[in-house]
């Protein structure tokens, strides 16, 4: 376990790390592009730091009182040991702190790790997204969550 971690807003230039920490996790990453969006948005970007590393990265849009978890990703060689669990709480309290009275999420019905974190922390399945994510030979539903934070 790692308990010792750091929280700060995503700067243009934590961008090299965020991207590595993106590829080495996900099948499909964002590109850069995606993220500079997120960072013109007036969203939450945050990367979660342990020693001198970026380990890890959550985004969220907010809009109209909802709050929607659009990333959340800790790189491939430091995962299972807490962070994933501190940086989804963390953006849990962003988006408490922004007002919003719910938050929404989307995960591929594989992702077996993400939903048994989210179910953990209280998130329920509300729908389902037909073919949603992109897959390596055919496109995978996504299971939309949501947690009401009020
Ligand atoms: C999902 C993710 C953020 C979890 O990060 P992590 O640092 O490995 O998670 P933690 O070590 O904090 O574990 C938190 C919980 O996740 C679940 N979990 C983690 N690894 C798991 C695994 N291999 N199998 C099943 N559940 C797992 C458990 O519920 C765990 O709770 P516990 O500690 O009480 O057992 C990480 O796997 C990741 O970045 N995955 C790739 C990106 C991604 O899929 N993001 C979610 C998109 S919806």
């Amino acid at each position: 376990m790692v308990t010792k971690v750091a929280f700060r807003t995503m700067a243009l230039t934590d961008l090299s790390a965020v991207l590595c920490n993106e590829k080495s996790a996900y099948s499909h990453p964002w590109s850069e592009g995606i993220f500079r969006d997120c960072l013109n948005q007036k969203g939450e970007s945050w990367v979660l730091i342990t020693g001198d590393l970026i380990a890890g990265h959550g985004l969220l849009s907010i809009g109209a009182g909802e709050a929607h978890l659009l990333n959340v990703c800790v790189n491939a060689q430091l995962q299972g040991q807490g962070l994933g669990r501190k940086l989804t709480v963390h953006m849990l309290s962003q988006a408490k702190r922004r007002r919003a009275k719910s938050l929404f999420l989307e995960v591929r019905p594989s992702n077996m790790a993400a939903r048994s974190l989210y179910d953990s922390l209280g998130f329920n399945e509300i729908g389902r997204r037909k073919g949603y994510y992109p897959g390596v030979t055919k496109r995978e539903d996504a299971l939309v969550m949501a947690k009401e934070l009020i």
